[in-house]
């Protein structure tokens, strides 16, 4: 075995020692430390061309770009294979599947070991987070996927610079990562080699470790996301006063050049990225957008009051369906060169094509499957949940200060989710705890960023329903908790740009967000005007700025905004079905916001919810 140590000069003991035990348990045919560097990436990506994982683009339309199909059994984050395992089954609390460490280590042990029998081990140390900053956290990933290094290579600060930082005694969470496919002597790979049988995303976060068994996809494999910086990262948060968030982090200026940033929470593939990336409508002449981060968040009291935020990303792992240059222009410039593209469909001249991309589809097409396509065969030309792997820095929105160590102090927490009915287009809550309480009865609809049912509304508190890696009982608690470690704690909104009417959404969407934002950053600054309604205060027609939109009319306003007291109160007691399942790891002061909100409900006229556009007076 070749166990090529020491071109590194890696000194921290606790790593070296890590790297053969786990080498003694997955036996891979070698070991390779990633040094991070750009001939690194270079000579992989051209190994696995060699191999078939991967096909280089057209140099010419997309240079330095590559695509990726996997096997049409692993396209997706596996949810109900997602494991936190605590010592105490409280721990992990109702909405995560658990089993005790002891246990599930034995169950993995099988699997994992000879597991890389035939392949490399690649040693991946990265920073979630700027390089040496004090926010930032040291993850080693041990993968036998070459794909899976080029993605963390894009997604995180990989290679030499971490191993730097992590010293000799240095700590960092350990991601051990197997596609879970040996090869045996002489045994040809496939081009995505995968576990169709076995899969295991698995947590153990007293111990800071993750093990993840059986899948090459996403989420599922590139360990630093979704497990490190939010399963993992949540936890350590609540131990430490901090919160690892499901949110995209963006700033908004205003012509005079004032500057307030938000975060904001979606479930998985509901418009994180769009939203992060927007670009104003032509109306708004003046303003601007910026990108600090597109999917994670890590927040921490400042020492100026305000919770200050952080993108410990450095790429985007973004959903390539749906847009184009007419709804992400920003993503679109991002992923012009070097980038890699997941389960996206390929031209007939080598570049990408996806559902949406353009109004009319190419004629021919090669598919996620790599089989012929035409417009009229009745399949997806790339899968729902195909994705680009992208730098952050190629993004022509990046805010100047997204790697700045300090974060950027946030001015408001903006929660949504896919709702076709109920909920209005925006309302802020009028505290503190009708704020996490609005966070934490969040509904949406399920996508295809998670292999199951699409399009069932399920609650997904603050988008991290599948990314908690705690009692979400107690997430509630700490989240209440935060309110008092700030002097300037954000201001709480709810969004919903999904409304439907005849099965239409009701609200345009994308450029046109700015509008709510906004009035969310005037709300900020003491300005925006609003009435108050049982759920918050929400603007009438005249507080929003319809230049450039021609179609918004008063009473399409109206419904997009509607608050049905009927449709509410059914919708408050479903809220039950989530609150009941944390028995008292509940915090009765969410209780007591549902109180609150059923009592206003009572006390206001409800024709009065719905007549409020013309004079704003509708409300007491
Ligand atoms: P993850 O990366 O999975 O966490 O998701 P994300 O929240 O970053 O998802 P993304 O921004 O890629 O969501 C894309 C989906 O949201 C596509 O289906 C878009 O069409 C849709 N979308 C985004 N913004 C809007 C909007 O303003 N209106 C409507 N109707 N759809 C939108
Ligand atoms: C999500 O599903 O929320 C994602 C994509 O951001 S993945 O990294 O695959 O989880
Ligand atoms: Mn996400």
């Amino acid at each position: 075995m070749n166990t090529d140590f020491n071109h590194l000069n890696v000194t921290n003991r606790k790593l070296l020692a890590w790297v053969t035990e786990m080498a003694t348990l997955c036996q891979p045919a070698q070991i390779y430390w990633c040094d991070g560097s750009d001939q690194e990436y270079d000579r992989l990506c051209t190994e696995m061309v060699k191999s078939g994982t991967l096909k280089r683009l057209n140099p010419a339309k997309r240079p330095n770009s590559f695509l990726a199909l996997s096997d049409p059994s692993d396209v997706a984050r596996v949810e109900d294979r997602t494991f936190i395992c605590s010592v105490k089954k409280e721990d992990a609390g109702p909405t995560n599947n658990w089993m005790a460490p002891a246990e599930m280590k034995e169950t993995l042990q099988p699997l994992f070991s000879g597991c890389m029998r035939g392949r490399t081990m690649y040693v991946v140390p990265f920073s979630m987070g700027p390089l040496g900053s004090p926010i930032s956290h040291i993850g080693v990933e041990l993968t036998d996927s070459p794909y899976v290094v080029a993605n963390m290579k894009i997604m995180t600060r990989m290679g030499k610079g971490p191993l730097e930082v992590l010293g000799a005694n240095g700590d960092f969470v350990k991601c051990l990562h197997s596609v879970g496919a040996p090869l045996a002597a002489g045994q040809a790979d496939v081009k995505w080699p995968c576990n169709a049988e076995h899969k295991y995303i698995v947590h153990f976060p007293e111990e800071r470790t993750i093990m993840s068994f059986g899948s090459g996809y996403g989420g599922n494999a590139l360990l630093g996301k979704k497990c490190f910086a939010l399963r993992i990262a949540s936890e350590m948060g609540r131990r430490e006063g901090w919160l690892a968030e499901h949110m995209l982090i963006l700033g908004i200026e205003n012509p005079k050049g004032q500057k307030v940033y938000v975060g904001a929470a979606f479930p998985s593939a509901c418009g994180k990225t769009n939203l992060a990336m927007l670009i104003p409508p032509k109306a708004f002449s003046g303003w601007k957008i910026t990108t600090v981060g597109d999917d994670i968040a890590w927040i921490k009291p400042g020492p100026d009051g305000y919770l200050r935020a952080i993108n410990p990303e450095s790429g985007y792992f973004g959903v390539a369906p749906g847009t184009s240059y007419k709804t992400n222009p920003n993503a679109m410039r991002s992923i012009e060169k070097n980038t890699i593209f997941t389960n996206v469909a390929e031209t007939i001249d080598g570049d990408v094509w996806w559902e949406d991309l353009t109004e009319t589809p190419p004629a021919r097409l090669i598919d996620w499957q790599g089989k012929e396509w035409t417009p009229g065969c009745g399949r997806k030309a790339a899968h729902p949940n195909a994705r680009f792997t992208a730098p952050a820095s190629q993004c022509p929105s990046v805010d100047a200060d997204w790697e700045n160590a300090a974060g950027v102090p946030i001015s408001a927490f903006i929660f949504g989710g896919r709702r076709a009915d109920t909920i209005p287009l925006v309302y802020q809550a009028k505290d503190w705890e009708s704020g996490v309480y609005l966070a934490a009865t969040t509904g949406s609809e399920t996508t295809a960023a998670a292999t199951g049912q699409v399009g069932v509304v399920r609650r997904d508190p603050m988008a991290m329903l599948p990314f908690c890696g705690y009692n979400m009982g107690d997430y509630f608690a700490h989240w209440l908790k935060m309110r008092g470690t700030v002097t300037h704690p954000p201001l709480i909104f709810g969004v919903n740009w999904f409304r439907k009417k005849d099965g239409k959404f009701l609200w345009p969407g994308y450029g046109d967000n700015m509008r709510v934002l906004q009035w969310i950053f005037e709300r900020v600054q003491g300005r925006g005007q609003s009435i108050e309604t049982p759920l918050g205060h929400v603007p009438t027609f005249q507080d929003l700025d319809w230049s450039g939109l021609a179609d918004m009319s008063d009473a399409r306003f109206n419904e997009v905004m509607k608050i049905d007291a009927e449709v509410w109160a059914k919708e408050i007691s479903s809220h039950n079905e989530l609150l009941e399942k944390f028995g008292d790891r509940l915090p009765p002061a969410l209780r007591a916001a549902q109180m609150r909100m059923l009592a206003d409900f009572s006390t206001t006229p409800s024709a009065n919810l719905n007549q409020r556009s013309l004079t704003g007076a509708g409300l007491a």
